[in-house]
């Protein structure tokens, strides 16, 4: 068996190196060895964008992006959508394991008592203008929790994180929904702890002057998919800002807040809402080939298209894709489905995005969904929040257990000016304005 490692040959000085090769990597520090000099830095690798670089070691989701392969704590995505529910999911992405049939009992009850929100929390969230955008409503009230729960800052603490990872899990569809009814003008709807996960969302949500609301079962299966489907990713955007705030060892909640800013970008899981806007700009199918050629022009992307990381169809597409047909049972049909279809099918066969490898990823058809449940789009980045902070709290479990890990601070390239001196001039005429 070769040895694995990696001969360096530095042709400069004509040394060479030896460099141990682990797990498809090599260590960038070990290249920090090769030098010109004494007075030389050492070599350190540039990776604008972290194309090819791994910032940790996890366990917690697997992806294979060239087999279109999606996995949690190595069940495949499918099976757990199709077998399990989100608070189950949940547990299994934050602990390791499905939970016992007892486990999941008391996780839900711990889930489910924690859905509430302190009412200043309720105040504050009052105070945003009618049409302040959900996201940012989402984002601020989570990083105003953190002032509700100091103690959050023992971050040290398994059972206090435990507490903490509980109480996000339980209120950010609380902050979600009231951040919807504020859009809409509509009072606040207070948890119903006799539902589940997903059906109490829906009552804060939609319950109107009904004493008790009915959540469809249909609908409230489709939301616990979604939720399960949009639970981890690996190391994403929006993971690495979680994991990059939280080296820092702020608490959860800032955490958090700071990765929901992430996912609010258009790229990353802003991206479903920037699709129904897509689609409403196309409007007839018979509008697709020029916006096709507007796209290969540069002028605007596809979104909902395209993946770091897939280069094949993205498995969530599949699955979500499969879900609108039981929801359109119940909701009516969303003929933006048929312009979405069309629009993938001329895509798929055109060398533009073929040579660009480009499917649609998980954002292309939940917008379609989320609307046809009657859901606006400017809330459809806070439906993917809601389920991503399970990933967000797993993959910041992980990193606060991590022995390897500490604060992250890349290095750059410097390319500014070197040492230069303030003119005579520029000195006399600060200190002539300073004298006024
Ligand atoms: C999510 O990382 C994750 O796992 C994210 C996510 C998760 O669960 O956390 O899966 C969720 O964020 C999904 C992605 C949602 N974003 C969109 O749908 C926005 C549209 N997609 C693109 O902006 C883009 O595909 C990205 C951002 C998703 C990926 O960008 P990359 O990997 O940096 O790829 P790139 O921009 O370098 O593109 C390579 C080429 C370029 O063309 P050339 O310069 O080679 O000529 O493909 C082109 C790009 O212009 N391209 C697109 C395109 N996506 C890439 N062209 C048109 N439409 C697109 N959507």
């Amino acid at each position: 068996m070769p040895e694995e490692t990696l001969r360096i040959t530095d042709n400069r000085t004509g040394k060479a190196y030896e460099l141990p090769i682990s797990q498809g990597t090599v260590r960038a520090i070990d290249l920090r060895q090769i030098k010109t000099d004494s007075s030389d830095f050492g070599l350190m690798t540039y990776d604008p964008a972290f194309l090819n670089t791994a910032s940790c070691q996890s366990s917690i989701t697997f992806i294979d992006g060239d087999r279109g392969i999606l996995r949690y704590r190595g069940y495949s995505i499918d099976e757990l959508a199709e077998k399990c529910n989100f608070l189950e999911v949940a547990y299994l992405l934050l602990f390791g394991e499905l939970p016992a049939p007892g486990e999941l009992k008391e996780w839900e009850h711990n889930i489910t008592h924690h859905t509430m929100i302190h009412e200043n929390l309720k105040k504050f969230m009052e105070g945003f203008r009618f049409d302040a955008h959900p996201m940012g409503m989402f984002v601020s009230s989570v990083a105003a929790l953190s002032t509700f729960y100091p103690e959050a800052r023992d971050i040290k603490s398994q059972a206090n994180r435990r507490m903490q990872v509980m109480r996000l899990i339980g209120k950010v569809p609380t902050i979600a929904a009231y951040a919807y009814r504020h859009s809409l003008g509509l009072p606040y709807v207070y948890p119903d702890n006799s539902l589940t996960y997903a059906a109490n969302f829906m009552n804060m949500l939609w319950k109107m002057t009904e004493a008790k609301y009915d959540a469809n079962p249909v609908l409230a299966r489709a939301l616990e998919i979604l939720f399960i489907l949009h639970a981890d990713h690996e190391q994403n955007c929006s993971t690495n800002t979680m994991r990059c705030v939280g080296s820092a060892h702020s608490d959860p909640y800032l955490s958090v807040a700071a990765a929901a800013s992430a996912l609010a970008g258009p790229l990353h899981g802003g991206a479903n809402e920037e699709v129904l806007r897509m689609l409403d700009e196309i409007g007839d199918a018979k509008n697709i080939p020029s916006f096709i050629d507007k796209v290969k022009r540069g002028e605007c992307k596809l979104m909902g298209f395209g993946h770091r990381v897939y280069k094949n169809y993205d498995p969530r597409a599949k699955i979500i894709k499969q879900t609108a047909e039981a929801v359109f049972k119940v909701t009516g049909f969303n003929p933006k489905l048929e312009t979405a279809i069309a629009l993938e099918q001329v895509a798929l066969k055109d060398e533009y995005f073929v040579a660009r490898k480009l499917y649609p990823n998980v954002d292309f058809y939940s917008g379609i969904i989320y609307q046809a449940m009657g859901f606006t789009p400017d809330i459809f980045t806070v439906l993917f929040a809601i389920p991503r902070t399970v990933g967000w709290l797993a993959q910041w479990n992980e990193l606060v257990e991590d022995p390897e890990q500490k604060i992250a601070r890349p290095r750059q390239i410097y390319t500014g000016h070197a040492l230069r001196k303030c003119e005579e001039a520029n000195t006399a005429a600060h200190t002539q304005a300073a004298k006024g």
